[in-house]
């Protein structure tokens, strides 16, 4: 029996659709809610009750802090699979065999170089310049030397342009860390897997041999499978939408890549690290920034605290902290930051103001912790997590051209000023 909702308004019934997600989830589908009543609509700021998509790539469920991707546990995939294979998976639906994997794998390597005029792109940026407006950049730039958009009616041209952007992305995040490092702008090594190689790019010094750390790749392996897709947030929101517009594939993600930047989301890693610092060099007094965060009128925030969807725990967090006590003390790595962000966790986990609001580390808390012990300097943070998510952005721009999306378009309510005479600029 289909299940109905019904809307009253100013007197009029109007009944709308329920549809149901294969968790169990329901939602009321509005979409003739317009047409049928004349032009009303609803007002949702934030999003925070509206679905934008249906999509079959990852269930989240903040109540009870459960994260799958295509249906395997984010805990399952962060032990045993690779990030790769997470790619894979994410991007076209199931868990690659070997011969698919290899296959892909191949593909990207064959596109794992950027043309040479890249290079002269990067000239021109100051040093100083902040790697994630580098990132987005070149990603932007990659068009003018690439197929500019893709057809959607053909897979073929579809994954020519997913494997050509998993190829070169790691290389522009390598070049964007390397320029404000003064390394020369290198390529990477196909003989190594996808993460080993990142490393290589990022962190081979001309003069040396660069091998990677097994602790070191297997901890970067897991944090970016943790990264890689987190339904519609903002970020990912911003591909879908960019891309519904039939702008490419490259363009859309450079949108996200911006999206990504901001401390509310992406950024957060950065500023958890550099919140932990001030700390530290404030003498360590977590009850002051506990009190600052309380404080309405002050606008800190603790950051790494709090997430829009995940109202019990961020289970990546979970994960995250774990990795982060095993990476450090197999590192011998004593970071008296770790210290401090346990205190911090354990009081806010306490504290009434914070358990109201159901507010719990989130990803970010930890995995700045993470890439400081692998030596990746606080402002890479950011770019590392657009390496993890990219494969989300991707998926979920191919789930959005497949099902043939209609543009994204909100509407509004508008607040401004009615219909009034313009007077020249002398009678004003
Ligand atoms: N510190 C102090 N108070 C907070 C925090 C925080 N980190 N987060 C939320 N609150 C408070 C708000 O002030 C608000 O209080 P009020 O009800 O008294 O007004 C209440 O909790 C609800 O907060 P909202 O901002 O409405 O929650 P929303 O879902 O819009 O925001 C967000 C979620 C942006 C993540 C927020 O918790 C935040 O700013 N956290 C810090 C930044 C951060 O860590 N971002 C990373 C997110 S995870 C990611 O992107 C991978």
């Amino acid at each position: 029996m289909s299940r109905i909702a019904t809307l009253e308004i100013e007197g009029k019934k109007y009944e709308f659709p329920i549809i149901e997600g294969t968790e169990n989830e329901i939602a009321i589908d509005i979409k003739t809610l317009r047409g049928v009543t004349g032009g009303v609509t609803t007002i949702d700021p934030g999003y925070k009750n509206t679905g934008a998509c249906e999509s079959a790539i990852t269930f989240l469920n903040g109540e009870e802090g459960i994260l799958r991707y295509r249906g395997y546990s984010i805990e399952d995939l962060a032990e045993k699979a690779d990030f790769l294979e997470v790619c894979y998976l994410l991007i076209f639906g199931e868990l690659p065999s070997k011969e698919e994997l290899d296959k892909f794998h191949a593909d990207i390597k064959e596109q794992s170089h950027v043309d040479e005029d890249v290079k002269k792109i990067i000239d021109g940026f100051p040093k100083a310049a902040h790697p994630m407006g580098v990132l987005s950049s070149l990603t932007s730039a990659l068009v003018a030397f690439n197929p500019t958009s893709v057809n959607v009616d053909s897979e073929e041209e579809m994954y020519n342009a997913i494997v050509r952007i998993l190829g070169k992305f790691p290389v522009l995040t390598a070049w964007a860390y390397r320029k404000r490092a003064g390394l020369p702008l290198d390529y990477g090594d196909n003989s190594l897997g996808y993460v080993e190689n990142i490393l290589k790019m990022m962190f081979k010094k001309p003069t040396d041999e660069y091998v990677a750390n097994p602790i070191v790749k297997d901890a970067l392996d897991k944090l970016l499978i943790l990264h890689a897709d987190h339904e519609q947030n903002c970020s990912t929101s911003t591909v879908r939408i960019v891309g519904s517009s039939n702008a490419g594939l490259f363009v859309s993600i450079s949108a996200g890549i911006n999206a990504l930047w901001g401390p509310l989301h992406g950024g957060a890693n950065q500023a958890v690290i550099e919140m932990l610092e001030a700390i530290k060099e404030d003498g360590g007094d977590t009850k002051k920034f506990m009190a600052k965060a309380k404080d309405k009128s002050d606008p800190f925030r603790l950051m790494g605290f709090g997430h829009r969807v995940y109202k019990n725990f961020d289970p990546r967090a979970k994960i995250i902290k774990v990795a982060a006590d095993e990476l450090l003390a197999e590192l011998g790595i004593d970071d008296p930051i770790l210290e401090i962000a346990k205190g911090l966790e354990k009081e806010a986990l306490e504290d009434q103001y914070f358990v109201d609001r159901k507010l719990y580390p989130n990803v970010d808390f930890y995995s700045g912790i993470i890439y400081r012990a692998l030596g990746i300097p606080t402002e890479m943070f950011t770019p590392m997590f657009a390496l993890g998510r990219l494969p989300g952005w991707i998926a979920q721009w191919r789930e959005m051209r497949l099902r043939k999306e209609p543009i994204g378009r909100p509407r509004q309510v508008y607040i401004g000023e009615t219909l009034r005479d313009f007077k020249s600029v002398e009678k004003r």
